[in-house]
């Protein structure tokens, strides 16, 4: 096997332990001489699967009983307008907080359904930074604020969950779920497709909370009804369910890590040690305001941008793949998700003093 280090954004890295899980069990799955992409997803071996799915969800992350768990498809994407379908009812209004690209997608699909209120947007920074809470605009007659806890493409992420004065608060949590504790009792739903830190793409997981779920359009199908979808289980459709079991087994490999407190530990050491490398370099930067830099997303340019090639074919020859950043804003971007080694941190901070030392 070659052995690599993956920085990808998403799809990204999964754990070796999972993935040879997933060898082991390929055909096989617990002796009952099926694969999990075999089974009926209504039969008792994938019920078993999913109620324990559910479960261990539910205890990482602390999920209150009056909170449904979805999992759905259609990416965080397909949730921009399933949000407002499901949470607007009979308000005209929602609150958005711009911080980076996907926030700014999320507010757009949502402008076609409602008016948005933009509470506050860093644009005019160049999304390097949180707005100042304190100056936020909350509408009261809004029905929720939406904000996006980590911004994949730019690297800015919250340290703290926002006080919306009573304002239900609704967040896209796909690129830092499961990467640090969070009090899900203070969210009115959260949202995240599985592809950074719970899983291979496929599924999305939503976290609602039940007094949410009251009267929606009667137009509205039920496949994208959050409260139909939990009274079938998350089954209206036939569900992904390879990926709800590989999602699965990446949560009881978080749990044997030690649960979120551990790999939240292990997380802050590896952004730490490579924002260290950044700013301590002449070569590299970083233009996110240091209180506001994600753990699990770091942009990064060089001073001669000229290099860029170089840096990044050095980089594959050492097996460092994926480091170049989003189109849209160019640079480098590491992606350090929860299966990220330290090792593989270390190796790139390596690799990034000789290349400066050598250019
Ligand atoms: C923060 C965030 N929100 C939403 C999305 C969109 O996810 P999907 O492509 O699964 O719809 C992404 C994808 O990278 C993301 O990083």
């Amino acid at each position: 096997m070659t052995n690599i280090y993956n920085f990808s954004a998403g799809p990204s890295k999964l754990p070796e332990a999972v993935l040879a899980q997933a060898k082991a069990e390929m055909l096989d799955w617990h002796g009952s001489g099926m694969s999990v992409m075999e089974m009926s997803h209504r039969g008792k071996h994938f019920s078993s699967i999913a109620a324990e799915l559910e479960s261990d969800l539910r205890s990482l992350l602390g999920v209150p009983a009056n909170y449904k768990v979805l999992f759905l498809q259609g990416g965080a994407t397909a949730q921009f307008s399933h949000i407002p379908l499901n949470l607007l009812q009979g308000k005209t209004k929602a609150c958005y907080v711009n911080t980076g690209a996907w926030s700014v997608k999320a507010a757009s699909d949502a402008a076609r359904l409602c008016e948005v209120v933009i509470s506050a947007s860093s644009e005019a920074n160049k999304f390097t930074l949180i707005p100042n809470q304190k100056e936020w605009l909350l509408d009261p007659q809004a029905a929720y604020l939406h904000y996006t806890s980590n911004e994949t493409i730019h690297g800015v992420e919250f340290n703290n969950i926002p006080d919306t004065e009573g304002l239900p608060l609704v967040c896209d949590m796909s690129s830092n779920i499961l990467s640090r504790p969070v009090d899900v009792s203070q969210f009115g739903l959260i949202y995240a497709g599985t592809q950074k830190n719970m899983g291979p793409a496929g599924v999305t997981v939503v976290i609602v909370r039940e007094d949410l779920l009251g009267q929606v359009d009667a137009k509205l199908p039920d496949v994208f009804n959050y409260a139909e979808q939990a009274k079938n289980a998350s089954m209206i459709n036939t569900p992904a369910t390879y990926n709800w079991y590989l999602v699965g087994l990446v949560l009881k490999w978080l749990k044997a890590e030690g649960g979120i407190h551990a790999i939240e530990k292990k997380n802050i050491s590896k952004a730490a040690n490579l924002y260290t490398a950044i700013d301590t370099s002449t070569l590299y930067s970083n233009p996110v305001r240091p209180d506001c830099r994600s753990r699990m997303n770091v942009p990064f340019v060089l001073s001669d941008a000229s290099l860029e090639k170089a840096f990044l074919e050095g980089a594959e020859q050492q097996g460092l793949m994926e480091l170049k950043g989003h189109r849209s804003i160019g640079g480098m971007r590491a992606s350090i998700y929860n299966a990220m080694t330290n090792e593989g941190v270390n190796a790139l901070i390596d690799f990034m003093a000789e290349f400066e030392r050598t250019h």
